[in-house]
């Protein structure tokens, strides 16, 4: 496989252990990237749990995304943004983009990914990041060190949509930052007294008087001219090349407003092959999620039309790679992706169960990391954290064994020794949920995605390489797309050299 920057291949997860990060491995280089002092998240911080409270007052008191995010685009429009949101860029017809997911922790895993992406990102056009720039709540003091300082380096325009956690502030931040420094929108008048958003507006989290005073100064590490980037609102599309790059904002929730899905089914249109970026992603974890449209219809209905070209859906949240290749009635194959893992906290994948899900089984499936890494990953993290380390902590070959024999699913990797799967091995994958969904809570087992990292601090000493991260190298020419999945472990020989975990070519014609 060639490299557009000359570095050899390296081994891949899929090839050996090294590969993956695992075993005794040089410290990458990373971390003369990071500030002085970082303040870690801790999830477990009432402080950080109260701060991002929005979520839940959105579910209990009903949803002001939407139309937040009207008046955002309202204020867009009068300040001379185009109707149509569209950048139009004048890349050449073979030109290339990263994306990268789910970034914005300011932690080691964030750091981690930076020096492999600056070597693969060489001669690319533009980034993209795929939801959650910023992590906890959005806010403007953050983008310092969660978004200028890693990205200085990177000698291009970065375009994102905000996931939810860029939405915890109003999204205020993310507009300042992205759409030409946008002021903050008026107050508006107060609800109905004791009515339901009268509540919600009673306890809502809005950010501190003095935050983002100093933007401008931050701003200054990012301030060469083939750096800036201004985007129209925070859902946009982007025509270059020979494609059309469709970003939407799904907000706190994972929807999407009805103005919004008028836009997209409107820039939907015509036969130009379409790539959709979404804080959403369609498949995930073996089941579908078609994000609904206020009003009416789904985001995947319009994705999977045929009249609509679409070719890939991206989307962050998930903090992982997944990809379903997913067979259209009209014969074509799009490709749904989750790309959430460039810098939060990794998901597990060893939770995914045996795929099938709109005809894409175990043998088209892919993610990184590799159910059985994830598996020993979690082991060894809740062997630290419990204090049970003898007890948990299983080694990556017995991850892939015990994962292979749950799933029903040949190894992933080229095995080594063979490795006697005993009921210690059994039980510790049944209580880290192997193979059944992050939501079925129908056995006895220790959480592992949304509660996990709430009860323990992802940020916390015990994590440390392989953080099994990962970005998207996007090849287009007028032919076809050539998607790459990178990883980033923390060790060096994969910041020197990134392997690639997933490649798929997508015909445009
Ligand atoms: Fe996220």
């Amino acid at each position: 496989m060639d490299r557009c920057y000359g570095a050899p291949v390296s081994d891949s997860s899929r090839d050996t252990a090294t590969g993956a990060g695992w075993g005794a491995a040089d410290p990458g280089a990373y971390r003369q990237l990071m500030p002085g002092r970082v303040e870690k998240i801790s999830w477990l911080d009432p402080r950080t749990l109260w701060a991002a409270r929005n979520g839940a007052l959105a579910s209990w008191f009903g949803d002001p995304t939407g139309r937040t995010r009207g008046r955002w685009v309202a204020q867009r429009a009068a300040a001379g943004a185009p109707a149509d949101k569209v950048i139009r860029r004048t890349d050449p017809d073979t030109f290339s983009f990263m994306v990268i997911g789910d970034t914005g922790e300011g932690d080691d895993p964030q750091y981690a990914v930076v020096p492999g992406f600056l070597r693969v990102s060489q001669g690319t056009s533009f980034a993209v990041v795929a939801s959650d720039v910023i992590y906890p709540v959005g806010s403007a003091d953050d983008y310092g060190t969660k978004f200028f300082r890693p990205y200085r380096d990177y000698q291009a325009p970065i375009y994102a949509i905000p996931g939810n956690h860029d939405w915890y502030e109003d999204l205020g931040a993310f507009m300042r930052v992205f759409c030409d420094d946008a002021p903050p929108l008026p107050t508006e008048p107060a609800p109905r007294p004791l009515s339901r958003a009268w509540l919600r507006t009673l306890l809502w989290h809005r950010p501190h008087p003095t935050d983002g005073q100093h933007l401008a100064d931050m701003r200054e590490l990012r301030s060469a001219a083939a750096q800036q980037a201004v985007q129209p609102g925070p859902y946009w599309a982007i025509d270059t090349g020979p494609v059309r790059i469709i970003g939407i904002d799904t907000g706190l929730l994972g929807t999407i407003d009805a103005e919004q899905g008028a836009w997209l089914r409107e820039v939907s249109r015509g036969p130009r092959p379409k790539i959709l970026i979404t804080g959403s992603p369609l498949y995930v974890d073996g089941e579908h999620h078609p994000c609904p449209v206020e009003g009416g219809g789904t985001v995947d209905d319009i994705v999977s039309a045929p009249e609509h070209h679409y070719v890939a859906a991206i989307g962050g949240d998930i903090h992982n790679y997944q990809r379903y290749p997913v067979r259209l009635a009209d014969g074509r194959t799009l490709q749904y992706v989750v790309a959430g893992g460039g810098g939060a906290f990794m998901h597990a994948t060893h939770t995914i169960p045996r795929v099938s899900v709109a005809g894409v089984t175990e043998g088209d499936f892919r993610c990184y990391p590799l159910r059985g890494d994830s598996l020993a990953f979690y082991s060894r993290l809740y062997g630290r954290r419990l204090r049970l380390r003898r007890f948990f902590a299983l080694t990556e070959a017995e991850g892939q064994a015990v994962v292979a024999e749950r799933l029903g699913i040949g190894p992933t990797r080229t095995p080594g020794a063979e490795v006697r799967v005993t009921r210690r091995l059994r039980l510790i994958a049944a209580l880290l949920g192997t193979g059944s969904r992050p939501d079925r809570r129908k056995r006895l087992r220790l959480p592992v995605r949304t509660i996990y990292t709430q009860l323990f601090s992802p940020s916390s000493a015990t994590y440390s390489p392989p953080f099994f991260k990962c970005f998207l190298r996007l090849d287009v020419t007028p032919q076809a797309v050539r998607l790459r999945c990178y990883a980033a472990t923390g060790n060096l020989a994969q910041e020197l050299n990134p392997p690639v975990e997933d490649e798929v070519t997508i015909p445009l014609t």
